[in-house]
């Protein structure tokens, strides 16, 4: 299950919903993890790393999308996307998950500048499996001044090492921003988080599929 040691929220606003957020650690295999990076590297690797994308906030990275339908996976991998779809915390039964796994490899150098998925194209969560090294994702909000007129921004921390599985639901994929972040960062017990090449698969569902969630965007 969700494992609290990975989520940091001690400069969340205290109304911050951390039912809709959760980081699962070993959710794979060492075997599947290896795998999984064996199947990407061939597509990856005809690629040269972009500096950035126009309308996106990501860079030194390149990507790819393999489907599952179209059989761009092996059996065992597959094993895998299944095992995401029956096992991972917060999604409901019979969600219907997109054939699309969209593969991002961001450069040791690399980062993803916070922002929210597209809610009119993308479903109501975001599920990623992160490979090859850790990295820290953060999710921000701004939230009202406070009496002083001081600015404040919630901000909620997720340590996502190789082999975990993360997922954004609710206000964690609607209001909050989320990133990866480019500095080193120290985790809450000490320890320091090297960011190397990274790895990641992300699934999300249909994106008809949007959970009744009234939100800063309203009802979606
Ligand atoms: C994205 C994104 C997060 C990740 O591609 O929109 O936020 O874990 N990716 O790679
Ligand atoms: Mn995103």
């Amino acid at each position: 299950m969700s494992n609290p040691l990975h989520i940091d929220c001690s400069a969340a606003a205290d109304d911050f919903d951390a039912s809709s957020v959760a980081v699962v650690p070993d959710f794979i295999s060492q075997e599947e993890h290896d795998l999984l990076v064996a199947e990407c590297e061939p597509a990856l690797q005809k690629l040269e790393y972009a500096e950035d994308h126009y309308d996106r906030v990501i860079t030194k990275y390149r990507e790819v999308e393999y489907s599952i339908s179209r059989g761009d996976w092996s059996a065992s991998a597959c094993e895998v996307f299944r095992r995401i779809k029956t096992s991972s915390p917060l999604l409901p039964p019979e969600l219907p998950l997109s054939n699309q796994v969209h593969v991002i490899d961001i450069a040791e150098d690399g980062h993803i500048e916070p922002h929210i998925d597209n809610i009119k194209f993308m479903g109501g969560f975001i599920i990623g499996i992160s490979l090859l090294s850790s990295s820290v994702m953060e999710l921000t909000k701004d939230i009202p001044q406070n009496e002083n007129g001081s600015a404040q921004i919630s901000a909620v921390r997720l340590l996502l090492p190789p082999r975990s599985l993360y997922v954004l639901g609710g206000v964690s994929r609607y209001q909050y921003k989320h990133a990866i972040v480019p500095e080193r960062q120290r985790w809450v017990d000490g320890t320091q988080v090297a960011r190397g090449r990274r790895l990641s698969l992300i699934m999300r569902p249909e994106y008809t599929y949007k959970p009744i969630f009234s939100g800063i965007y309203g009802a979606l």
